[in-house]
């Protein structure tokens, strides 16, 4: 729901990895786009994706590409006829996944209206990616599963190049611009993630002799993200 909520009104929603195509269904049932394109590498997932659009009838209005990535959106017939006014989903992968299909499909993904993206895993490194290729993040949000936390980012490329500070790659800039209402469970977490690094670090510098300069410039670069966290949080507070 909350990446259905960030998907602007669309002619098309290209779904990259659907998977069970629940989210175009969705968008596709609530009008927030007129048609939608499903790109799935495994064939076993296109069949079911097939099947459960066919189940709601949406099947004229959603062509199924069995392909890699964005870059399979070259295939795509709708696109052809309206490149304008397409969002792009990458949801429920890897952050170095993620940053893999973006490279190879990066014609397509600078062109797409938004890029909604939903890392699984090395949340740093999509961020850096994206500051690194001119990539905008214009929202994000977090939402909380059981014990875990995950990101929605939504993105657009301007081709300009932005600067990324350290702890821009722990703290979405958006999510404390807006003060997501997650942000202080969210960022207290990260603290206690870091806190356990810190020891094993400071451990390990102890009772290690080698590399020692290497680990101590680590060490002080996680203390001083970790108060820029409780800056942070001082800020939530008031
Ligand atoms: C965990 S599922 C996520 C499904 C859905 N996007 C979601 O968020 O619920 C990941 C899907 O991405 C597909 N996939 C992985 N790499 C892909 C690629 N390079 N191109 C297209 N699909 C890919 C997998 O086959 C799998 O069905």
């Amino acid at each position: 729901m909350t990446i259905a909520e960030m998907v602007p009104e669309c002619k098309f929603v290209c779904d990259i990895g659907t998977d069970h195509a629940y989210l175009p269904i969705y968008l596709l049932e609530n009008n927030i786009c007129q048609k939608a394109v499903v790109v799935e590498v495994k064939e076993g997932p296109l069949k079911a994706a097939y099947n459960n659009i066919s189940k709601k009838n949406l099947q004229d209005c959603v062509e199924a590409i069995l392909g890699d990535g964005i870059k399979a959106l070259e295939k795509s017939l709708y696109l052809k006829e309206g490149k304008d006014d397409y969002t792009i989903i990458i949801a429920g992968m890897g952050g170095n996944l993620i940053i893999k299909i973006l490279s190879e499909g990066l014609d397509f993904a600078k062109e797409a209206k938004t890029i909604i993206l939903q890392p699984m895993s090395k949340l740093e490194v999509v961020y850096e990616w994206l500051a690194k290729h001119g990539f905008d993040i214009i929202d994000e949000s977090l939402v909380k599963d059981g014990n875990k936390f995950y990101n929605v980012l939504a993105v657009k490329w301007s081709g300009i190049e932005k600067p990324c500070k350290p702890i821009d790659l722990y703290v979405g800039k958006k999510l404390v611009e807006k003060r997501d209402p997650l942000l202080g469970e969210y960022i207290n977490w990260k603290i206690s993630v870091l806190n356990k690094i810190i020891i094993g670090l400071k451990k390990s510098i102890d009772c290690n002799g080698q590399k020692i300069n290497e680990k101590e410039d680590t060490l002080n670069k996680l203390i001083s993200i970790k108060n820029e966290m409780v800056d942070i949080l001082k800020l939530l507070s008031k």
